[in-house]
């Protein structure tokens, strides 16, 4: 087994699943970045390996189940463990000419958004809980939007003011889930 903390992130080879694969490993941390693409997954990961980072591209669309296993097998074999997961691929989608409103919305969209934001990151948190359930302080990130939060809407002055990170205690005593959102989207 390979020592050291272990990181994977999903939808590693753009945007803030780059940068914080980018920032996990400049603190030494093994990051798996995980990504949809070969081509682009391999490039960003180069990217990085070209700074001396210690990060590794992994094949990971999070819509499919088998990628998910064959992540899951491969991360168990080498360490045992996973101490962060940070569930990062997400999608945003509009199609042409129409606009995401209630009235107008396709059920194409909403399906291919609910298979990613919400199936791909429940699946893929299920079958990475027991490998960081071995973790000595395992880490689960969700990165989200802050919209549909249920908190900061019934009380949008007090959590604006409180609430760039809200940390929810989970049923293990080492495991946090944390909720994050971009600090754009509180102003
Ligand atoms: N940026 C913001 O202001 C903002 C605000 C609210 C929420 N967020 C959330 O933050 C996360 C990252 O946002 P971002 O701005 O960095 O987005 P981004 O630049 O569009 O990057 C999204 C990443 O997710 C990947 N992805 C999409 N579908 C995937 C799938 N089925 N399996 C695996 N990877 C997949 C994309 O891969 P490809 O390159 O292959 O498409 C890309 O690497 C998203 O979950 C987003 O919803 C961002």
């Amino acid at each position: 087994m390979e020592g050291g903390k272990v990181a994977l992130v999903s939808g590693a080879n753009k945007g803030l699943g780059f940068e914080t694969s980018r920032q996990l490993a400049q603190l030494g941390i093994t990051v798996l970045m995980g990504a949809r693409s070969v081509g682009r997954g391999k490039a960003a990961a180069k990217e990085l390996q070209k700074a001396g980072l210690p990060v590794e591209f992994i094949r990971l669309d999070v819509t499919k189940k088998d990628q998910i296993d064959q992540a899951a097998a491969m991360i168990k074999k080498r360490f045992g463990r996973l101490d962060i997961l940070v569930n990062n691929a997400g999608i945003s989608e509009e199609e042409a000419g129409t606009q995401n409103s209630t009235e107008t919305v396709s059920g194409n969209v909403l399906r291919r958004t609910f298979d990613t934001n919400f199936f791909g990151l429940v699946e893929l948190t299920q079958k990475f809980l027991p490998l960081i359930r071995k973790s000595p302080a395992g880490r689960i990130v969700n990165v989200a939007s802050g919209r549909p939060s249920v908190v900061r809407e019934r009380n949008r002055n007090a959590c604006t003011a409180m609430l760039h990170v809200l940390q929810a205690r989970c049923s293990s005593r080492s495991m946090w889930t944390t909720y994050a959102w971009t600090s754009a989207e509180e102003s």
